[in-house]
């Protein structure tokens, strides 16, 4: 072993271990953990194409108001209008719907805003988005091609994670945005966004790996840019995950 070494073995696993705190449980990077918080994904279950989405407990209209034949992502962007259905409207500057074409074969969904995609109204558009944009052109992708969201679409205090009462007033617009998108192929981006969509508390490096369906269409899970950020030792791990994504985007849809 060369002298050193194994201090930048246990600096990575420390690194690692520091982002999966703050990505599971949201502990603040750099500071040191707290106890966990319990974070039972309490999630409403998909609707059905033609079935109305209602928002429990909102204070704006629900997804219901306009039917499931009429909807175009404009118009579900029209109904999110200046939302209120949960807490996260109070810190946010800008809601971030969403970015990308109408009908995408790929759709990317990460956890949330942070403070440039707050800023700017548009997903992915910081650190992590550059390094997305630089995955997405080594599968021979323009950015621009892609259809972009996330989970939440208001910027949590202090980038925590969501919370569940929080996912539970926009999961009906991402269930919607997936189901008007229609792409050949959905990306969760990191352990939020992967036990979200698949409703489950296991680890990213137990989802990721294996196919799944999320509204029908097929899903894929990989760990965030921001975790590559932090390791680049992950990229492979992502790399591993989304190369096939372009077989998959020449094949008809089901
Ligand atoms: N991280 C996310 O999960 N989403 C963004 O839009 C930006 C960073």
């Amino acid at each position: 072993m060369k002298p050193g070494s194994l201090n930048e073995e246990a600096l990575s696993v420390l690194s690692d271990l520091r982002l999966y705190l703050h990505q599971r449980y949201g502990v603040p990077l750099g500071v040191a953990p707290s106890p966990p918080l319990a974070f039972p994904l309490v999630f409403p279950p998909l609707p059905r194409e033609g079935e109305r989405v209602g928002v429990r407990g909102s204070t704006t209209p629900p997804a219901s108001e306009i039917p499931a034949s009429a909807r175009t992502l404009e118009e579900v962007r029209r109904i999110l209008g200046d939302c209120r259905r949960c807490g996260l409207c109070a810190g946010r500057t800008n809601i971030v719907f969403g970015d990308g074409p109408d009908a995408a074969g790929l759709m990317i969904v990460g956890e949330a805003p942070g403070a440039e995609e707050d800023a700017q109204g548009k997903p992915f558009v910081g650190r992590s988005g550059q390094l997305l944009s630089r995955m997405l052109k080594a599968l021979g992708l323009e950015r621009e091609q892609v259809y972009i969201t996330n989970v939440v679409k208001c910027r949590p205090p202090e980038n925590r994670n969501p919370k569940v009462d929080e996912v539970s007033a926009c999961s009906p617009f991402l269930t919607e945005q997936a189901r008007l998108v229609r792409p050949k192929v959905l990306l969760a981006l990191g352990t939020f966004a992967a036990q979200t969509l698949l409703q489950t508390n296991e680890p990213i490096m137990k989802l990721r790996g294996k196919p799944y369906t999320y509204a029908g269409l097929p899903l894929i899970v990989t760990l965030h840019p921001a975790a590559c950020l932090y390791n680049p030792g992950n990229k492979k791990y992502v790399w591993e995950d989304i190369k096939g994504i372009p077989e998959m985007l020449k094949m008809d849809p089901a």
